[in-house]
Parts: C-alpha cells; structure tokens; sequence
C-alpha cells in the first residue's frame, strides 16, 4: 500500500536550505510513499474572526492536508523555535474548533541549519505545538542536520554518503511509523 505524505517546508526563502533537504529525503524515501508539498506561503496571518467563513488560500491548505495520510515538516530553526509562518500554518490548519487538521495524523519533523544544533531547539517546540494539535509522531530517530556548503546539491543529491544514509534510515522509519499508526486503525476507521 502507498501513503501519501504532505510535507511542509518551513521556510520561504528561495534558497532555502530546507527546501533542498525536502527534496534530498524525496530522493531516498521507501517507494511507497508518495510526496506533496503543502505550501504554506499565501497564507494570512490567522485570527479566529475568519472561522465561520476561511478564505481560499486557508481552504486550499485544509483541503490540502485532509488529502494526505502523514505530514512532514522540513524547518529551519529562528531564534531559537519555529519561524513564525510556520506556526501560522499549524494554526490555520487547527481550525475552526473541532475541524483540527492534525488531529490523529501521523507526522515527523526534522530540520537543518548552518549552525552545529541543526534546529534541535525548533524541533522541541514544533513537536510540543504538535502534541497539543494530537498528532502521533515518530519519537525515534531524531535528526538534525548541520548544512555546510555542498551537503545537498540543488536537485537534491546527498554528496556525503554517511548522511545520505542516515537520512535515508530516517525515511524508512517514517514509511515504518506510518504503517504501524494505520495498522492500529485503518484509514476508513
Ligand atoms: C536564523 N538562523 C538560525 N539558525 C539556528 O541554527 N538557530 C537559530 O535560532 C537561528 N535564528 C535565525 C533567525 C533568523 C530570523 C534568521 C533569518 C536566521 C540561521 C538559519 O539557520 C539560516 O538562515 C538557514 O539558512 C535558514 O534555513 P532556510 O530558510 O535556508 O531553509
């Protein structure tokens, strides 16, 4: 069985280094998974007088999410937590009240940056926001990536194989993850 995998890139630069490593883990992911990106850029910055009435780029994105069976956040670390359109989009996607798009969805994160963390700290916080949002995550393995110049080129090759392979592992427990939360309770369910 395929599972389609909506993966969201926490940020908007052009050059985003988390793009590349998006692309880079599509490369090495089991057969058996099937990627889209949600994109999060069109969004408006939320607040709760839009509920009764979302409007389309917010619609766009639910319907986007309701779509897939498993969520991927690829994200850059920002003063030490998520970049702040990021977690306007997880916020979207919560609402309205009992409409939460996370809720029972399995998901991952995971993340890179120059700096030697590689998002360690983003990644705690976006995994408490997510609890909340009750979305079943993989715990295990963690990955934080430290980008240096060269690691992925820009179609997504991994130049350093031990990464690559590290990298690869982690997709594999990911498809693992995902097999093993609908095992325990169908899609249809
Ligand atoms: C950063 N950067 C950064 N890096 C990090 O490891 N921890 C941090 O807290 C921060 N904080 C931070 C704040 C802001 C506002 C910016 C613009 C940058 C550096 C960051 O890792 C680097 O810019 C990456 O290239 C961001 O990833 P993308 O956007 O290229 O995917």
């Amino acid at each position: 069985t395929n599972f389609k995998v909506g993966y969201l890139i926490g940020s908007l630069a052009k050059e985003s280094i988390n793009r590349k490593l998006a692309k880079a883990l599509i490369r090495l992911a089991p057969e058996h998974l099937e990627f889209t990106e949600v994109p999060i850029r069109d969004l408006p910055l939320y607040n709760y007088d839009y509920d009764p009435d979302f409007p389309p780029p917010a619609r766009a994105f639910k319907s986007a999410l309701a779509a897939v069976d498993a969520v991927l956040f690829v994200t850059p670390e920002y003063n030490r937590s998520i970049p702040g359109g990021l977690k306007n989009a997880i916020d979207w996607a919560s609402r309205p009240y009992g409409q939460n798009s996370f809720a029972r969805k399995p998901s991952a994160v995971i993340g890179t940056s120059p700096g030697s963390i590689g998002t360690a700290v983003a990644q705690q916080q976006l995994r408490s926001v997510l609890g909340f949002c009750n979305s079943p995550q993989m715990n295990a393995p963690e990955a934080y990536v430290q980008f240096k110049p060269g690691l992925i080129t820009d179609d997504g090759e991994v130049t350093v194989e031990s990464t690559a392979e590290f990298l690869r592992k982690y997709m594999a427990e990911f498809h693992q993850f995902i097999v093993r939360v609908y095992t325990a309770l169908p899609r249809n369910a």
